[in-house]
């Protein structure tokens, strides 16, 4: 049967096979910190004016598209969304959404205290906060600001009071700067049973003076965590997932790492990206993105705006973290200026 409405025709599949699960949507390019694998504080940055943002009726708009093509995950990220002047309003709009069965938002944590129960309230279903270092000197020195861990570990706090979880805690891993500090993060938020993915370091945006040298191993990251706390592997919960899972064998808490450098997981990698500016982004390493914008503010349809996005998935052919592995095996160092990470979230 077809109708005229988009759910009419089938999900896109990308040249690779991949559909479309995962919505990653940038709400801001501003953050409070400046973290020095994302952000580096000596850098100056220009920031989009409020009228470039997609409005929430705009991103409500687009998500509602993006579910009729198969998406059924959607993140908000940044920069920094809590940044973003009333974000629960634009979480009302999303967790209205028919099809939409996993609503997280990614944040550094600070502002969390002040809005986890008005973000549960408007039907947020979990939150992922960003910890580098439980130690106040490391966490100040990463975050670039000298911010305080412990308004950090309060804004987790009452994020699982609220019922925001299960949490999730990412912590960036760079050899010499954080990662004698692993074991104690997987034992405090053990403790707390909250899920840890210790992320490899990766080469995202130009900025961050990434060197190979930086990155400690997810092999050698859970080496670590294992000899103290034992645990098992435990499954993908689905192939698209980018954690490789394990549990610990006293109490069951899982933990995770994230191995992008050294076991990429492009071959099942279903998530698009959304820039603040409206910019359709089809990994995280994209050069371009596909202004969805000008289709949105110059009185383009659904269908319209439907067509625009199955294009640019259906010629999708990223997978930039198995080609910059087989680049590192032939010894090139790629130079590609590569959009930033705050731009498009994590
Ligand atoms: P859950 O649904 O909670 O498991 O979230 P997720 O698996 O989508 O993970 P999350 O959004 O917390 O991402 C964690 C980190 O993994 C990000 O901050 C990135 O560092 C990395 N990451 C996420 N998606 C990708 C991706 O598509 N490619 C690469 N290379 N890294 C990614
Ligand atoms: N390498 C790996 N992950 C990164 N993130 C930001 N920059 C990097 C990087 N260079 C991720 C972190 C953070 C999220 C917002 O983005 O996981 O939690
Ligand atoms: Fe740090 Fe996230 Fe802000 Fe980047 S966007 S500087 S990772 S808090
Ligand atoms: Fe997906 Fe690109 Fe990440 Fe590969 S590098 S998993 S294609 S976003």
């Amino acid at each position: 049967m077809t109708t005229s409405t988009p759910s009419s025709v089938s999900a896109p599949v990308d040249r690779l096979g991949r559909g479309v699960d995962d919505l990653r949507i940038s709400v801001i390019d501003r953050c409070n910190f400046r973290c020095t694998f994302c952000m580096p504080a000596d850098q100056k940055y220009t920031f989009l004016p409020k009228a470039e943002l997609l409005t929430f009726e705009e991103i409500e708009r687009l998500a509602r598209i993006f579910v009729e093509l198969g998406v059924h995950k959607l993140r908000l990220t940044g920069g920094e969304p809590l940044l973003r002047r009333d974000i629960e309003h634009l979480v009302e709009k999303l967790a209205r959404i028919d099809g939409v069965k996993d609503l997280a938002l990614t944040t550094n944590g600070f502002l969390l205290n002040d809005k986890a129960k008005a973000l549960s309230d408007a039907g947020l279903d979990r939150v992922t906060v960003s910890v580098e270092s439980l130690d106040a000197a490391t966490f100040g020195k990463i975050n670039g600001l000298g911010h305080s861990i412990d308004t950090v570990l309060e804004g987790i706090d009452a994020a699982a009071n609220a019922g925001l979880g299960p949490i999730k805690i990412n912590t960036v891993v760079m050899r010499g700067t954080n990662d004698d500090e692993v074991v104690d993060i997987a034992a405090y938020f053990k403790q707390r049973g909250h899920v840890v993915r210790f992320i490899e370091f990766m080469d995202v945006g130009t900025l961050n003076a990434w060197a190979p040298d930086d990155v400690l191993s997810a092999e050698e990251i859970l080496n670590r965590i294992g000899a103290a706390m034992p645990m098992e592997p435990l499954e993908r919960h689905r192939s698209s997932d980018v954690a490789l899972r394990y549990r610990y064998l006293d109490d069951g808490v899982e933990v995770g790492a994230i191995a992008s450098i050294t076991r990429p997981f492009c071959g099942a990698c279903s998530r698009a990206r959304l820039s603040s500016e409206g910019g359709l982004y089809s990994c995280l390493f994209a050069t371009t993105g596909t202004d969805l914008r000008s289709l949105l503010r110059s009185g383009q349809s659904d269908r319209e705006i439907e067509t625009a996005i199955r294009s640019v998935w259906s010629q999708r052919s990223d997978r930039y973290s198995e080609e910059r592995s087989q680049r590192f095996a032939l010894g090139v160092i790629d130079s590609e200026p590569k959009i930033e990470m705050f731009r498009i979230g994590g």
